[in-house]
């Protein structure tokens, strides 16, 4: 049996990705256990699904330290407190520094929603709309010291549709979210990923494919 991964999640908000790794590890599909959650903002839901599953939920609030760097020691502290060896920022606004990367080296993941490196920081859904892509989607990434600039472990293609808004589109993309961020850990959790270069090498591999999704379709 593989040894379950211990993740210390970080989120602002409403945490349906926290939701859907709890979920997935519950029913025994993810060799992952999440030992704590932690935002930065006390009215994050997030929290409240911790709790809920018995998971130790901490309010850690950047306006109580004095800069990025002190924040951040702060959240290493409270996650090398908890045994986590795997970090996983899931709709955590908010940049860390090398005091967090440098404690966990090749060892923090974030989700983002659209297709890196296309339409990366703030509002990617809206900037996708905007622009007018066809596709757009997600991608789970390792953290480098850039904002959503790291390299690539996952993507999923979400099609555009004519009567898009914003919270449609954001719909469809955390559909896809639920899934992608399950099979990252899954991958780090096997011991299957490894970085040369920019590229993520999985081992193993996957099936190859013909898949491809034209939009509009023809
Ligand atoms: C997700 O869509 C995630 O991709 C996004 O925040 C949302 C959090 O949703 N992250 C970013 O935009 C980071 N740049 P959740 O709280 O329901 O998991």
């Amino acid at each position: 049996m593989v040894k379950k991964v211990k993740v210390g999640l970080l989120a602002s908000g409403n945490g349906s990705n926290l939701q859907a790794i709890i979920d997935q590890s519950e029913r025994g599909e993810l060799p992952a256990e999440v030992v704590c959650v932690i935002t930065n903002r006390s009215d994050a839901f997030a929290l409240e699904r911790a709790r809920k599953h018995g998971i130790t939920a901490i309010h850690l609030s950047h306006r109580d330290f004095s800069g990025r760097e002190a924040y951040d020691a702060a959240l290493v502290a409270a996650l090398k407190g908890h045994g986590v060896e795997l970090v996983v920022l899931a709709g955590f606004m908010r940049i860390i520094t090398t005091v967090l990367l440098d404690a966990f080296p090749l060892a923090v993941l974030n989700i983002h929603p659209a297709l890196l490196p296309s339409f990366p920081g703030l509002d990617a859904q809206q900037q996708a709309l905007e622009y007018g892509v066809k596709v757009t989607g997600c991608t789970v990434h390792f953290v480098d010291e850039g904002t959503d600039t790291g390299p690539i472990i996952i993507q999923a293609v979400v099609p555009i549709l004519p009567d898009d808004t914003v919270e449609s589109l954001s719909l469809r993309i955390h559909h896809q979210e639920h899934k992608t961020y399950p099979e990252a850990i899954r991958l780090f959790a096997q011991g299957r990923l490894s970085v040369k270069g920019r590229r993520v090498m999985i081992a193993g591999g996957h099936a190859s494919s013909d898949a491809s999704l034209i939009n509009p379709p023809v």
